[in-house]
């Protein structure tokens, strides 16, 4: 991906950790994900007084994409102060919609790691495996 595409969808995740809800962790992260048609759309964490209802930044990113009738993405951007890796969950989602998608995990300076979901889900379980299994029914 173009470099200056990498680097505009890293601001956008950036801008969006800014506006993350996080008054009991106070980890805040940011999420942009670029869609196939060309859009930027933004996630951050939200956290809630009942911990568990909690939703990671990845998440309400593809969230808004997909009830914004967005399923085809082009990359995604993951910002934290520290250039940490996305949840195992998260992972998931992303695995559901764009297996093949390039991520970039990047800290408030620089993109620490250049990867790809199946990259961060190696032998993932992908929504083919369930056709096979009706194939077979
Ligand atoms: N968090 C994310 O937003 N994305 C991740 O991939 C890991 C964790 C959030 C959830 C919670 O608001 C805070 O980080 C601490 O776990």
């Amino acid at each position: 991906m173009d470099q200056a595409l990498v680097d505009e969808l890293v601001a956008a995740a950036r801008a969006a950790r800014n506006r993350a809800y996080v008054p009991y962790s106070h980890f805040p992260v940011g999420a942009a994900l670029r869609t196939r048609s060309g859009r930027i759309i933004t996630g951050c964490n939200v956290e809630n007084a009942s911990y568990g209802l909690t939703v990671c930044a990845e998440r309400v990113a593809m969230w808004k994409a997909v009830s914004e009738g967005e399923t085809e993405f082009e990359a995604l951007a993951v910002v934290t102060a520290d250039g940490v890796s996305p949840c195992g969950a998260c992972r998931q989602v992303m695995a559901e919609f764009a297996p093949e998608m390039p991520v970039f995990i990047a800290d408030l300076e620089t993109v620490a790691l250049s990867t790809t979901v199946l990259d961060l889900l190696p032998a993932a379980f992908l929504p083919d495996h369930l056709e096979q299994a009706a194939g077979r029914a």
